[in-house]
């Protein structure tokens, strides 16, 4: 059966397009400074990651967050300097553009992480990455039970993640709404490598207010083949 066909015989493909956050190069230097006028898109259909993502949530995430939250930054920033300087300076500058255009551009950039971070499949860590996880938490599990705290301290309504700081440690962290580890005064700055949805939107429907069953769901999902890729280009 044709894995994008739901069960009510229609065709339901996202949008996809080449990837600008997943394509060779390190995030900070190159690529984020074509990202703004790249369309949201995924990889995989939306019913690719049921039953652990089910897809009526994944469709409505999609269309109604992320690329309303495309179109809305495009209006905003619409013949602004923003057009011209992509989303590495924006954020590198963060606090020299208004709030709302600042927290458009991270609903952008931090939801293509996130479709980009899944896999129907999951992944593996690449040795060196593992490696790396090693020496900075202990073991892989130790990292999962970090999130997992990290999580519940972790107000609604925001973002958590795994960085590489700019001395090569990897970090937990997380931020509100719409912000990043890449815009100024960052509590935690780093280049993402992980980046986990924590809006209710994101979980709601299938897991109410269950956010450890939402989080130990994602887990299984998560492509580490592709963190451990954008770890090799941060470092
Ligand atoms: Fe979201």
């Amino acid at each position: 059966m044709d894995p994008t066909v739901h069960n009510n015989g229609k065709k339901q493909l996202p949008p996809t397009t080449p990837k600008w956050i997943s394509s060779p190069g390190n995030p900070l230097k190159g690529d984020l400074h074509r990202a703004v006028f790249t369309p949201p898109h995924l990889s995989y259909s939306f019913n690719a990651l049921e039953p652990i993502a089910d897809y009526d949530t994944l469709k409505n995430h999609f269309y109604n967050f992320h690329m309303k939250g495309f179109e809305e930054f495009l209006d905003l920033i619409n013949d602004t300097e923003v057009e011209k300087i992509g989303l590495g300076l924006l954020f590198k500058h963060s606090d020299r553009y208004p709030e709302d255009v600042i927290e458009h551009a991270g609903c952008v950039f931090n939801h293509q992480l996130y479709w980009d971070n899944l896999s129907p499949h999951g992944g593996s860590m690449s040795e060196e990455f593992e490696s790396v996880v090693n020496q900075n938490f202990g073991s892989v599990f130790q990292l999962k039970m970090n999130l997992f705290n990290l999580a519940q301290s972790h107000d609604c309504c925001g973002w958590l993640w795994l960085i590489v700081t700019h001395d090569g440690k990897l970090q937990l962290t997380g931020t509100k709404h719409n912000l990043n580890p890449l815009m100024k005064g960052a509590s935690h700055p780093g280049t993402p490598l992980l980046a986990i949805d924590m809006w209710e939107h994101a979980y709601y429907v299938k897991f109410q207010n269950n956010r450890e069953d939402y989080l130990r769901s994602i887990w299984m999902l998560i492509n580490w083949n592709e963190v451990s890729r954008r770890y090799n280009f941060a470092t």
